[in-house]
This record gives structure tokens, C-alpha cells and sequence, in this order.
């Protein structure tokens, strides 16, 4: 379908969900949806729920989340638990700001863009529609024309509460437009957008001289002061601040901590009381979530200040720490990169895991027990076994160090050393050496790294190095094994020719010459002590097997390659051993021969079609594992 179809059919969709009403009409649909009176705590919340809620071994995931921030389980639980979920039931946590502390590119941003768009989305459907007074510039709840001394009858009726007071805008308009019929007043369906400055805005510090606090509340519009004949009517005065723009869904307060004091007092009576001060009007009641964002040494300097003592008890501080999961660190390179310009550059398997590996390291503590490394942390973190621990283990370790991924290395320095790797090789294939490389090089860059933690990062490295070198390793040798499904049972006929002609006393025929000869018994050997079978064994072995092929014969079935499962394991085990020196040879060698060449295109071809390498970076592997060997 093109594109101005699908812009076409979009607007019809929109058109269709418009509703405009008298507020008697809107009494009649709350009695039928009361939840679109919900409070925006409770929206968010219930958008959040909305998307669904999974539960995983003890820890719940939020669908709504789940695809674009990862391996945050725990921080999320405890912000929606602990915040979002007690806000919507009208708790006093509610009245608090929400700031999100943590480290650089922890997501937190990314997070409050989640609630914003998945607000304008969801404001769309039934569950998460919302009405307004009509022509309203702060979207004004309807439900607030129910005069104060109704509101108790209002609530026996419908069983909704309300909460604030009209606001002196639509006082006036009430009046004047209305003659006092509330009745009459016309209401209307809103859809949040940020673009059109409707439920959900923000507000971003600027030099603390000029910025004027009328970008969050307003401003007397002086050019209509001469019509309306004074300063106090509402008609003069521009409701086009932030906090008035996103009433009803929520705003996002950027560098909150950075901003001068004047700007978060008006936070504070607008959190505690549910109102703020604008112009010369009575407080103006406004409904909305507010999220600001900081980092660790910002937060702590601003709890040190004694002058912010006040404002401590009116924020709640949730902790977003780095993921600590390898598996779900790789994830966040994978969106990244797709994210970027560099999406259709090749990176071969296992360069993001690595990569994470080191990232991940960065930011775990030392376990306290004695048992435990970091890499074993690691891989438990990961949900990954390791012998002779269990899940009671790994929580017990993430108890020891309660601030664990609050520092380290940031995702986004490894997205940049990898566009740098990409933008400085030329080719359009990167690989884990070339990104361990590239991470290690930029170490020195790094602003903020010390000497001393320069040096364990290097050490970090290197571990990851040997964790890559053992997986490159099995890469090339499963490749190199599955080219000889082939020989596997190219070798199990030869051994079987060889046992019936030893256990009937015959001789075998020589395939070239058509020579008798006797049969191999350093090949019967060399397979049979695989599996520890003695010299005083192979006769009863040898018998065993030849009963079991003329069983299969007189079922009618063929004895292949996985009818005996011991003589199967001895075949894999004698073809892996003699791998060894195959893979060695032929990844190593500079002057391949005619038949190391084909074994070479073979391998190659099978880790481009069944492993996810391009030519280059088959290539790569292959002679770099070839190094490895012959170490
Ligand atoms: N746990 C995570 N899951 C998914 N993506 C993540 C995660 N952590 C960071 N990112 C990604 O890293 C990048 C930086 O994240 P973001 O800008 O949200 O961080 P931030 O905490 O706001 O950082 P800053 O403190 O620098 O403002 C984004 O592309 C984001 O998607
Ligand atoms: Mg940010």
C-alpha cells in the first residue's frame, strides 16, 4: 500500500474517533466508561498494564517495556510497583516527583520517550481515551465544573472522585459563553501529542538568567491586556507553559537538578498540592505525572546542599542501573547498530557478545565469597549454569553490592568504537578482534577513566579475548566436522569391512590392487581405544557388533552410522581427534594443496550458510583460528 494511502486511511481512523458533547452528554458516557475520568497516574499505569504483564522465574516483565529496554527487569518492577502502580491508586507517592537516577546512557531517557509516545498511542484506543473542555489550552478535566459542594453526591452516583477547581479561564468562560449552564458546556475527546502540545510536554533548563518561568506556566499576553482591560483576566493570559501544555498526561523535566531553585518550587506546590501559581490568578489545579532525570554525582550534590532540604521529601529517586545480563547487553548493540547508519555492515557471530562480555564486567563487583570469579558472576547473571551454584546463589550476590550498575561502561562508547571500527577498516565486516581493538584503543581516550581502572579494564579485555578464542575454536571445528558427516561413515564402513573379515578369519581385498591383505588392525584399534576398550575387549566388541548387524539385517533394516551408539561415539571421537592436526594444517597453511583448498572452500561455505559469516569474516576466523593452533 503507498504511502498517502496509509496517511489517508490514518486520518479517517482519527476522524472517526472524535466525540464532542455537551457535559451532559459526557455524564452519559461516564456512567458507561468511567474509567476515561481516570487520573494521568492512573493512565500511565494502566497503559503500562494495558500491554500485558509476564512473569518470569519471580521477576515480572512488562510487555509495554520489554521491546526497546532490556535486561532492566528488576529497576522496572520496582518503578512500577513502587511508583506507578501506588500513584494510580491516588497514594501519596503520587504527589512526588519521579527522578530517574542513573548512569550515563542507562536508558533513562529512552525510558520516559517510551511513556510519552506509548501515551499519544494509547490515548488513541478505548481504554486510554480522555476528555476535555472544549477549546480549553490546558485540556481542563470536565468533571471540574461540578461545583465543590456536589462533588460528594457526584461521587455516591458515580462513584468517581474529583479532584481541583475549575480554573478562572473557564470560570470566566462558564459564565460568558455559557450563562452559568455547566450542563451546556461543550466537552470533547483529546489525543495526546507532544508535537501539537496536547498532554505531554518538556521542559528543558537554558542558561538559569534568561530562561523565564513563564515557559513553564505562562505569560500575560500584553498585546491583548488594551481588549481585556486587565492583567487579572484569564482571556490575557497565555496558558502555553509546559506544566499547562502537558496537564492531564505528563511531563518530562530535563537536567531537573541543574535548574534553578525558582523552577522547582513551582514543581513542588504543583506535585504536593496538585496546583501552581500562574500570573495573577488563584491556583491552577493541573493533573499530571512528572519525570525528571539525573545521574549519580549530580543527585548526591544536590542532597548535600542543605538549601534543597524541602525538596528532598517531595521527590521519590528510582534507581535505572546498567543491564548486568551478557545476552541482553548484545541486544542493546543489536538495536543500536540497526538504529544507525551503520546497519548493513556485516558483523560477524559472536563480535556483539564479546563485546558485552567486556561491558559487562566493567560494571560487576567483585563477589565477597571466595568461590566465585567474575566471569562465573557473569555467566550466572546471565541465567547461564554454572557447577555447584544455584539461583539462591545469584541472589544472594546481587544483595552484596545493592549499587551494582551504577558504573562502568556505557553502551553507547561501544556503539562509538564500533562505527569507528567500521568507518577506519574500510570493509564492510568487522569482527570481535577488530572491536576488542578498537575498545582498547579508545581506553585512553576516555574522559572519564582512571589509571587504576584503565588497568582492570585492559585485564577485562583480555578475558574476553580468551572467552572469543575458545568460542572461535568450536566455531571452526563444528565446521569442520559437519564437512565430515561424510567421513564419519566413510570411516564406520571401513571398520566394519575390517571386523567381519577379522571375526569370520578372512581376508580383505584391496580396492586398488585387488590384492589380499589382512585386516587393519591399527584402524580397529585406533577407534576401538576411544571408548576404552582393551585388548582383551576388542574380540567381544567386535562380536557384539557383527550380531547386531545381521539382527538389523533380519528385521530388514540397515545398520548405519547411529545403530550402536558406543561405536558411534568411538567414530566422532577418533574423527575429532584427527581433526585436530586437519584444522591445524589447513587453517595455517600458506600454500594450501589442491585438496587443503577444497576442505578450506568447504568449511568456509558451511560457516556462511549455516553459522552467519560472509566470506571475509569466514576467512578471518579461519586463520585465526589457524594462529591459535599453532601456538
Ligand atoms: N537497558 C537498555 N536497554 C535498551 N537500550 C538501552 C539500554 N540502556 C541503554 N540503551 C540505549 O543506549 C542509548 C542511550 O540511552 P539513553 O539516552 O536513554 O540514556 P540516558 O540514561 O538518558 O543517558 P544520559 O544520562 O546520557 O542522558 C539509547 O540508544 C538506548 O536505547
Ligand atoms: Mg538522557
Amino acid at each position: 500500500m503507498d504511502i498517502l494511502k496509509k496517511i489517508e486511511m490514518f486520518r479517517e481512523e482519527e476522524e472517526k474517533l472524535r466525540w464532542e458533547g455537551t457535559f451532559g452528554d459526557y455524564l452519559e458516557l461516564l456512567k458507561e466508561k468511567p474509567w476515561v475520568a481516570q487520573s494521568a497516574h492512573s493512565r500511565v499505569y494502566n497503559m503500562i498494564r494495558d500491554a500485558g504483564i509476564e512473569e518470569e522465574k519471580g521477576t515480572r516483565k512488562y510487555n509495554f517495556f520489554s521491546h526497546q529496554l532490556f535486561g532492566l527487569e528488576e529497576a522496572l518492577e520496582k518503578l512500577v510497583e513502587e511508583y506507578f502502580h501506588p500513584a494510580a491508586k491516588r497514594l501519596d507517592v503520587r504527589k512526588r516527583i519521579l527522578l530517574l537516577m542513573g548512569p550515563v546512557s542507562g536508558g533513562k531517557s529512552t525510558l520516559v520517550t517510551m511513556l510519552k509516545r506509548g501515551l499519544e498511542q494509547y490515548s488513541l484506543t478505548d481504554r486510554g481515551s480522555i476528555f476535555a473542555i472544549k477549546g480549553c489550552p490546558m485540556h481542563e478535566d470536565p468533571l471540574h465544573l461540578i461545583p465543590h459542594h456536589l462533588r460528594q453526591d457526584f461521587f455516591d452516583e458515580y462513584g468517581i472522585r474529583i479532584e481541583g477547581n475549575l480554573s478562572p479561564l473557564n470560570m470566566m468562560r462558564l459564565e460568558q459563553e455559557y450563562g452559568g449552564r455547566i450542563e451546556d458546556v461543550l466537552v470533547e475527546r483529546i489525543f495526546f501529542s507532544e508535537d501539537k502540545r496536547v498532554g505531554i510536554g518538556t521542559f528543558s533548563p537554558s542558561d538559569p538568567k534568561s530562561q523565564d518561568i513563564a515557559d513553564l506556566t505562562g505569560s500575560i499576553d500584553f498585546s491583548t491586556i488594551a481588549e481585556f482591560g486587565s492583567e487579572s483576566d484569564p482571556r490575557a493570559y497565555r496558558f502555553d507553559g509546559e506544566l499547562n501544555k502537558a496537564n492531564r498526561g505528563m511531563m518530562e523535566f530535563q537536567e531537573m537538578l541543574k535548574c534553578d531553585e525558582k523552577f522547582l518550587w513551582h514543581l513542588l506546590s504543583l506535585t504536593q498540592e496538585g496546583n501552581f501559581k500562574a500570573g495573577r490568578f488563584a491556583l491552577i489545579s493541573a493533573d499530571e505525572l512528572i519525570v525528571a532525570h539525573t545521574n549519580e554525582t549530580e543527585y548526591r550534590s544536590f542532597i548535600s546542599n542543605k538549601k534543597n532540604e524541602a525538596l528532598h521529601s517531595r521527590i521519590i529517586v528510582m534507581p535505572i542501573p546498567y543491564n548486568l545480563k551478557v545476552s541482553q547487553e548484545e541486544r542493546i548493540y543489536e538495536k543500536m547498530i540497526h538504529e544507525s547508519d551503520v546497519a548493513d555492515v556485516h558483523i560477524a557471530p559472536h563480535t556483539l557478545r564479546v563485546a558485552a562480555m567486556f561491558t559487562i564486567l566493567t560494571r560487576l563487583k567483585e563477589p565477597k565469597k571466595g568461590d566465585v570469579d567474575l566471569v562465573k558472576k557473569m555467566r550466572l547473571y546471565d541465567g547461564q549454569l554454572v557447577e555447584g551454584f544455584n539461583s539462591a546463589d545469584v541472589n544472594e550476590m546481587k544483595k552484596e553490592h545493592p549499587d551494582e550498575g551504577m558504573s562502568g561502561i556505557d553502551p553507547r562508547y561501544v556503539i562509538n568504537r564500533i562505527s569507528s571500527t567500521i568507518i577506519r577498516k574500510e570493509v564492510p565486516s568487522i569482527n570481535a578482534l577488530d572491536v576488542l581493538k578498537s575498545l582498547k584503543d579508545g581506553l585512553d581516550q576516555h574522559p572519564s577513566i582512571t589509571q587504576e581502572q584503565r588497568e582492570r579494564y585492559l585485564n577485562y579485555i583480555s578475558i574476553a579475548r580468551k572467552e572469543y578464542d575458545n568460542i572461535a575454536k568450536k566455531e571452526v571445528q563444528k565446521a569442520f566436522v559437519y564437512s565430515y558427516e561424510e567421513s564419519a561413515k566413510t570411516l564406520m564402513d571401513n571398520y566394519l569391512d575390517n571386523v567381519e573379515a577379522y571375526c569370520n578369519k578372512a581376508k580383505l581385498r584391496d580396492p586398488l590392487t585387488g590384492e589380499e591383505i589382512n585386516p587393519d588392525e591399527k584402524l580397529m584399534r585406533s577407534i576401538e581405544e576411544q571408548i576404552g576398550i582393551s585388548e582383551n575387549a576388542k574380540k567381544a566388541f567386535r562380536e557384539e557388533i557383527l550380531i547386531r548387524i545381521s539382527a538389523f539385517a533380519r528385521k530388514g533394516k540397515r545398520f548405519d552410522y547411529n545403530s550402536h551408539d558406543r561405536l558411534r561415539e568411538a567414530i566422532q571421537k577418533k574423527l575429532f581427534a584427527d581433526l585436530k592436526d586437519v584444522v591445524k594444517i589447513t587453517t595455517s597453511t600458506k600454500t594450501p594443496d589442491e585438496q587443503q583448498l577444497k576442505k578450506i572452500n568447504d568449511v568456509v561455505a558451511r560457516l556462511i550458510d549455516e553459522h552467519g559469516y560472509n566470506s571475509t569474516s569466514a576467512n578471518e576466523l579461519l586463520r585465526y583460528v589457524g594462529s591459535l593452533l599453532n601456538r
